[in-house]
C-alpha cells in the first residue's frame, strides 16, 4: 500500500493511519496493560518489528518519489567561480598607454614621493607659489636635502620633466609618464588620490601645432571621432604659452545643454615647455623646443561616452556592487 501511494498526502494519511496518535499500531500499546509479562515481551517485540518496517516502508516510498520527480540535466554546464576583473582606472590607464606608445612615445613612471626640486623647484615655480605650501600639497616629514629641498607626495606627474631630461639628455624626447599625484582635496570631483598623465616632447622644430594635432589625436582615439578638442590660454610657470585644454560635451557635442551648459569640458593644462624647465634639465634651448601637457586619469576616464559617474570617491570606494558594473 505505502510503495503504491499516489503522493505525498497520501503517504502522510498512512503515516498517521499506523503511527498517529490513533493509528492503528498506536492503539496495540494501550491493550499492554492487559497482557502478562511472556506476551508483554512478545508482543512488544512484534510491535516494534511492525514499526520500524511501516517506517521503513515510509521512508523508501518518500525516496523513490523524490527520484522520479527530480529532473536533473547532466548536459547543463556546472557553476563557474566568479572571476574578478581590472579596476575602471587600470583600464583607463593601459588604454590612454597604448594610444600614446602607438604614436612613438615612451611609457615611464617617476617616484610618486619625490623632492621639491622636481615637483617644483626646475618647474620654475617661485618658492612662493601656492602648491608649495602645505595647504595644498602633503609634504613629507623627512630631513631637507641641501640641494633637492623637501619631500612632497607628488601634486602632478610634471615631476617627470626634468627627470625624463636627464635621463634621456639628448632629445628626440617622447614620453608618456602615469602615476599617482595627492592634493589636500576630497568632494565629488577630487579625491585625495588620483592619476595624473604626462606628455612630453622635445626635439628641433616643436611648435604648437605638433601640441595641437597630438592632443587631438588623443581625443579622437580615447573619446571617440565626434569629439573635438580646443585650447584656451591659461598660466602655469613652467609652459610659456600655457593653454587649458577642453574637449567637446558628449551629449551635446558643442552646442550647449543643462549638462556642461557652454558645450565644453575642461581636460587640463598644456603649453610649450619654458625655457628655464629646459635648462633646469640641461637641453640646450637654442637648438630645442618642446611642449608638455599633463591631467587627470579620473577625470578624463569620467568624460568618456557613456561612463556615468557622479561622485569620483566611488572610484576608490572599494564597493563591489559599484565595481561590478564595470
Ligand atoms: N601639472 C599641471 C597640473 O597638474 C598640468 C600641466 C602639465 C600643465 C604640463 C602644463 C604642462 O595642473
Amino acid at each position: 500500500m505505502i510503495m503504491n501511494a499516489k503522493d505525498q498526502d497520501e503517504l502522510e494519511r498512512l503515516r498517521l493511519n499506523y503511527l498517529g496518535k490513533r493509528g492503528q499500531l498506536t492503539q496495540i500499546t494501550k491493550e499492554f496493560k492487559n497482557l502478562n509479562a511472556v506476551e508483554k515481551a512478545d508482543v512488544g517485540r512484534i510491535f516494534s518489528e511492525s514499526k520500524i518496517a511501516i517506517e521503513n516502508a515510509l521512508q523508501g516510498a518518500k525516496v523513490q518519489r523524490l527520484k522520479g520527480s527530480e529532473k536533473i540535466d547532466e548536459t547543463l554546464p556546472g557553476k563557474m567561480p566568479t572571476l574578478g576583473h581590472l579596476h575602471p582606472v587600470t583600464h583607463a590607464i593601459e588604454e590612454i598607454s597604448s594610444i600614446f606608445e602607438k604614436i612613438g612615445f615612451v611609457r615611464v613612471r617617476y617616484p610618486e614621493v619625490d623632492w621639491d626640486w622636481y615637483a617644483f623647484e626646475t618647474l620654475n615655480m617661485q618658492k612662493t607659489h601656492p602648491a608649495r605650501d602645505d595647504i595644498e600639497t602633503f609634504f613629507v616629514d623627512v630631513p631637507e636635502d641641501k640641494r633637492f629641498g623637501k619631500q612632497v607626495l607628488t601634486p602632478h606627474t610634471s615631476n617627470g620633466q626634468v627627470r625624463e631630461m636627464e635621463r634621456v639628455k639628448t632629445p628626440p624626447i617622447r614620453m608618456i609618464n602615469i602615476g599617482k599625484c595627492y592634493r589636500r582635496q576630497s568632494d565629488i570631483s577630487h579625491t585625495v588620490m588620483f592619476h595624473q598623465f604626462e606628455g612630453l616632447v622635445i626635439d628641433e622644430g616643436i611648435n604648437i601645432s605638433h601640441l595641437k594635432g597630438t592632443i587631438d589625436h588623443f581625443v579622437k582615439q580615447f573619446f571617440g571621432p565626434k569629439r573635438i578638442s580646443r585650447l584656451r590660454p591659461n598660466h602655469f610657470q613652467f609652459t610659456e604659452p600655457s593653454f587649458e585644454v577642453d574637449v567637446t560635451c558628449d551629449i551635446c557635442l558643442g552646442k550647449g545643454c543643462k549638462l556642461c551648459k557652454e558645450g565644453w569640458l575642461e581636460l587640463g593644462g598644456a603649453g610649450m615647455v619654458h625655457p628655464n624647465v629646459l635648462k633646469a634639465g640641461k637641453i640646450d634651448t637654442e637648438k630645442y623646443t618642446g611642449f608638455a601637457f599633463g591631467w587627470g586619469v579620473e577625470r578624463t576616464y569620467m568624460m568618456k561616452s557613456g561612463v556615468k559617474i557622479d561622485d569620483l570617491r566611488l572610484l576608490y570606494g572599494n564597493d563591489i556592487r559599484f565595481l561590478n558594473q564595470f
